[in-house]
């Protein structure tokens, strides 16, 4: 999918806008349970500063909605103040001209400073600032129910084998073992977990990074998908369509045992007041203790009048007390330096540490289901790839060769 964007575009968006009000109008798909507790904390923030929130939520997992109701808007001539807008896609929407530069801001908070350099650069484009970083989500993670693998009499599974003898004894008495949701995002997210277990990080980052035809055809991912094809026999025949948030509820209540999820899926157990390591175990998906698959939110800013209200913005979502109670609420950590550690919970100290250890040992990677590794078209038609194979009988060895034609679309 590339932008479709007529030419001049950016003079008809400076004119289409031309009332005045501290209003900020932001794009999300924060709708969930957990999310939704994480954007009332950004309107609260706002709010504080005499900025009015003008909400404009598109249900959706991981923007697919949100992507398109921002194009609608954006080709109207009317773009929203900022959308949630993450990775490669936030050079596509450079490319179109439309975005505000918010250097003023970045260089007065030093936020050069204050970001990883390879996070600080997904937010530019050609050098400037146009994009605020929130959080680092930890996309590889096993969310589990102890009180399920109790019953059952299986442990917590550190590896495949582990993994799999637990879903077994799930299965077996009548539990789902694994919830999902039969999304292509979701079935994206399981996958790229599944080819970091199996292939480790060398292997997913030039199979799904930089997209190397030999990785793509290689064993490793014949092996990916095959390992996929078994964890499909363990999902209930009812998730088809299901969303995320839905699928972590039966781990929640202990209907299913175990799900594959990014920390967003934290924000739900918490926001039902569950505690991690009494009600639920958040695990590294099997075989990627040493991996970190990051996807970090941020707020795409477009070129609109209003450009006062959203300085105020990109400020306040880079702040460290906004950053604190945000990622509380969302299950994720800050993406800046210098906010204290105190109130996170374990889940999140881990993934703190992790991706430090990951950043230093060459397996912090982009994760491809959340659009940080590879432009959207490219996305778009691998992503099909795997929602044709977990939702149809196809092959392993035909889902590897349709897999590496997928890859070779611009
Ligand atoms: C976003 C998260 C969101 C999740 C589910 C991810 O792509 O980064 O902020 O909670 O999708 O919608």
């Amino acid at each position: 999918m590339s932008i479709p964007l007529r030419r001049g575009l950016a003079l008809l968006l400076l004119a289409a806008n031309t009332t005045w009000a501290a209003d900020v109008e932001v794009l999300h798909y924060w709708t969930s349970g957990g999310e939704a507790r994480s954007a009332a904390e950004l309107k609260k923030t706002l709010q504080a500063k005499g900025v009015n929130w003008k909400d404009f939520a598109v249900a959706g997992g991981a923007g697919e909605n949100a992507a398109t109701a921002l194009k609608a808007r954006v080709i109207a001539g009317n773009p929203p103040t900022a959308a949630q807008v993450k990775g490669p896609a936030i050079q596509e929407w450079g490319r179109e001209g439309v975005l505000a530069n918010i250097d003023a801001v970045a260089q007065a908070e030093k936020w050069d400073s204050l970001l990883p350099p390879a996070i600080a650069s997904i937010m530019k484009y050609k050098g400037s600032y146009v994009a605020a970083p929130i959080n680092v989500h930890r996309v590889n993670w096993l969310w589990v129910n102890p009180a399920v693998l109790k019953k059952v009499g299986a442990k917590a599974p550190a590896n495949f084998d582990e993994f799999f003898a637990a879903a077994d004894k799930i299965k077996a008495a009548g539990l789902v073992a694994v919830a999902h949701g039969g999304q292509p995002w979701q079935d994206a997210t399981l996958f790229e977990s599944v080819a970091l277990g199996i292939g480790g990080p060398e292997f997913y980052k030039k199979a799904l990074v930089q997209l190397d035809p030999a990785a793509l055809s290689g064993p490793q991912m014949l092996k990916t998908f095959e390992t996929l094809g078994r964890i499909k026999t363990y999902i209930d025949r009812d998730a088809p369509g299901r969303d995320w948030n839905l699928a972590t509820a039966m781990v929640i209540n202990g209907k299913a045992g175990m799900q594959f999820m990014g920390d967003w899926a934290k924000g739900e157990f918490t926001a039902a007041g569950k505690k991690p390591g009494a009600d639920f175990l958040c695990l590294p998906a099997p075989g990627t203790d040493k991996a970190f698959s990051f996807n970090v939110d941020s707020l795409l800013m477009f070129k609109v009048k209003d450009a006062k209200s959203q300085q105020v913005l990109a400020s306040s979502l880079m702040s460290p007390e906004f950053q604190e109670q945000f990622n509380l609420n969302k299950g994720s950590i800050p993406v800046r330096a210098g906010v204290p550690k105190t109130r996170f919970d374990a889940c999140a100290l881990q993934s703190m540490l992790d991706m430090e250890a990951a950043s230093k040992g060459g397996s912090f990677v982009p994760s491809l289901a959340h659009n940080m590794a590879v432009g959207s078209a490219t996305q778009g038609a691998m992503m099909d790839v795997i929602a044709r194979f977990m939702s149809t009988n196809l092959a392993p060895k035909d889902a590897v060769a349709a897999l590496a034609k997928a890859a070779r679309t611009r």
